[in-house]
């Protein structure tokens, strides 16, 4: 199934600082303003400039998200940063179950569906991020890993809510390297079966994003594949022209076709 309206949601991880922010964001959004994108536009910037970049996106047509939340709403953990406090920082969306996070912080898919279940408490867009190793790619476990990790990480009350699930091969990320358009549409169709195998109807709205690697030279053939319906991006989200040429790549070809995007 084709999605009209495509996702691009830019990931900076642990990137930016304050001076950062006024030389990409204000240069992405006068270009948006200029000739508004047909896609919806996310940034997740390290928590401490979300209420900076609310304020300079001011009612702009970007939303902005984190790149994590705690399951609690408030208590004594120290460093911890709940779905609230994103949400009064003037936060939209949140990703969650990134690869970086299982990986360096042991997160499990029971803590991530917890966290999902924390976000919509809040009334954040979780973004819910799912992909093989390399590995289990090699092994030939590519399908049944993501299959495992979407009916473990989603969330009962997703039914009906707004949010979009990432498919993100861990050894696409940050490595130049991507599978083929094949393989990404292959993903793409075992991860929507296991999204309504664990939600019903409630798993087939949801927009699947494709991330790793993705840049302003492969954007517009990865968002043509069969059920991607966005981009989660990285490295290239951090460069604003390269994320505007991404977002370009998402809007329709009518649109698209008096450039390269
Ligand atoms: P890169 O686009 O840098 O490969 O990162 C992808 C990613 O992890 C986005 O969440």
């Amino acid at each position: 199934m084709k999605q009209s309206v495509k996702m691009i949601v830019g990931n900076w991880k642990m990137n930016g600082l304050a001076a950062d922010l006024s030389a990409a964001v204000v240069e992405m959004l006068a270009d948006l303003k200029g000739r508004p994108a047909s896609a919806r536009v996310g940034l997740c910037p390290p928590a401490t400039l979300i209420e900076r970049m609310v304020r300079t996106i001011d009612g702009g047509p970007v939303s902005v998200g984190g790149q994590d939340c705690r399951v609690e709403a408030k208590g004594a953990f120290t460093g911890g940063v709940s779905a609230e406090m994103l949400v009064d920082a003037g936060a939209r969306l949140v990703i969650l179950g990134h690869s970086e996070r299982r990986q360096e912080f042991g997160e499990s898919d029971a803590l991530v569906s917890d966290k999902v279940g924390a976000a919509l408490r809040a009334g954040l867009t979780p973004i819910v991020c799912v992909g093989e190793t390399l590995a289990q790619r090699e092994a030939g476990e590519a399908a049944s890993v993501v299959r495992g990790q979407i009916l473990g990480s989603l969330n009962d009350g997703l039914a009906g809510q707004d949010w979009a699930l990432a498919y993100e091969p861990v050894w696409a990320i940050g490595t130049g390297l991507t599978p083929t358009l094949e393989q990404i549409a292959e993903i793409h169709a075992a991860a929507r079966a296991a999204m309504v195998e664990r939600l019903g109807d409630g798993g087939r709205a949801a927009l699947i994003l494709y991330g790793g690697s993705v840049n302003p030279g492969n954007a517009r053939d990865i968002l043509a594949v069969d059920e991607v319906g966005g981009a989660l991006v990285g490295g290239a989200s951090l460069k604003a022209a390269d994320f505007l040429a991404i977002i370009r790549a998402a809007e329709p070809a009518v649109v698209a076709a008096d450039g390269q995007g």
